[in-house]
């Protein structure tokens, strides 16, 4: 028996990721550029086990889906044939939040699988080795396998090779608090595999989405760069809003929001007007990412728990790599 255990954090992006160009190697259409998050972890462990009759998975402690169970073993799949293995494997997996509700779970999920299961197939991976093996998993979890602020390339080769992430910059070169306002626990209704294929082939704007997107990636590098909360303000805005007029524009539509997303968008305009330094950004599902400093956290954190049907306000700030534990 082999075993191995890694932690990863969840991330979400500022300049987002939405479409594919291409699914077999899930190769995404534009890059992308994220913070990962402190708090909002995934800890996996995978064993290998020569008397598994089958792949297992164990979900926040409870047996997984099918769909869930076979998307790992078809990622278990990935990393037998890298290490000549046929064992079966047992992964037990825990969010420290709640699943499929936007708040990225894919993300953590396949960066920790990734490195809890190459480590225990005894594979010596770098960490860019293991972007491109997380990305297959989920495109987002690629971002996961590094801390603070991170791109994904879009890359232009068809095998891959050069759609990796890499860290623009460590969490203590501009330490931002995030903010998340949960406004619903439900999972959500499309899976952003599904959506992104039907923006890709019937939304209008896509078009429009994937040319404008290096604009964007070069614009927030430099707001990064320069620590310039004013214009990362502007382009996570517009990224945001640019993927989700795409994904509305879908047919038939992609509406991800709840009363309570758009209420929070308004609040945190009306603490902008008030000069307070706050974003937002919404990714596939109802909840609203707010980042800030650390300076205006309390103000913004009272501000967006006012908001009604927000159920919780979750705080955490920039956090780490994915590690073995
Ligand atoms: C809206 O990484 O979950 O969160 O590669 O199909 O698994 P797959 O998609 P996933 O999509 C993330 C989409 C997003 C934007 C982002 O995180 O960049």
């Amino acid at each position: 028996m082999r075993q191995a255990r890694a932690r990863a954090h969840t991330n979400f992006a500022l300049v987002k990721y939405w479409g594919k160009r291409g699914s077999a190697l899930n190769l995404p259409a534009v890059g992308s550029i994220s913070v990962t998050l402190a708090g909002l972890s995934t800890e996996t462990s995978v064993t290998f086990d020569s008397a598994a009759p089958e792949d297992t998975l164990e979900l926040n402690g409870k047996p997984a889906s099918v769909e869930d169970t076979q998307r790992v073993s078809r990622f278990l799949d990935l990393i037998r044939g890298k290490a000549n293995l046929t064992d079966h494997a047992r992964v037990v997996s825990t969010n420290d939040f709640p699943t499929g509700a936007g708040l990225a779970s894919s993300a953590s999920g396949f960066a920790a699988l990734a490195l809890a299961a190459s480590a225990a197939a005894e594979l010596q991976l770098d960490a860019t080795e293991l972007s491109e093996l997380a990305r297959r998993g989920s495109g987002s979890a690629a971002r996961s396998i590094f801390g603070g602020f991170v791109e994904l390339a879009r890359g232009q080769r068809d095998d891959g090779s050069d759609c990796v992430a890499k860290e623009l910059a460590p969490a203590s070169h501009w330490p931002l608090k995030v903010l998340v306002a949960v406004v619903s626990d439900a999972k959500k209704e499309t899976g952003s595999t599904t959506g992104m294929d039907a923006s890709r082939t019937t939304s209008p704007y896509y078009p429009a989405w994937v040319d404008t997107h290096a604009h964007d990636l070069a614009a927030l590098r430099s707001a990064i760069a320069d620590r310039d909360f004013a214009l990362l303000a502007r382009v996570t805005e517009r990224s945001c809003m640019k993927m989700h007029a795409v994904m509305l524009a879908t047919d038939p539509a992609l509406v991800y929001w709840r009363g309570a997303t758009i209420d929070c968008v308004h609040a945190v305009r009306e603490l902008q007007k008030n000069g307070l330094p706050a974003t937002y950004t919404i990714d596939a599902g109802p909840q609203v990412k707010v980042l800030t400093t650390a300076e205006h956290a309390a103000a913004v954190a009272s501000r967006i728990a006012a908001v009604p049907g927000v159920l919780r306000v979750v705080e955490s700030e920039l956090g780490p790599a994915a590690r073995l534990v």
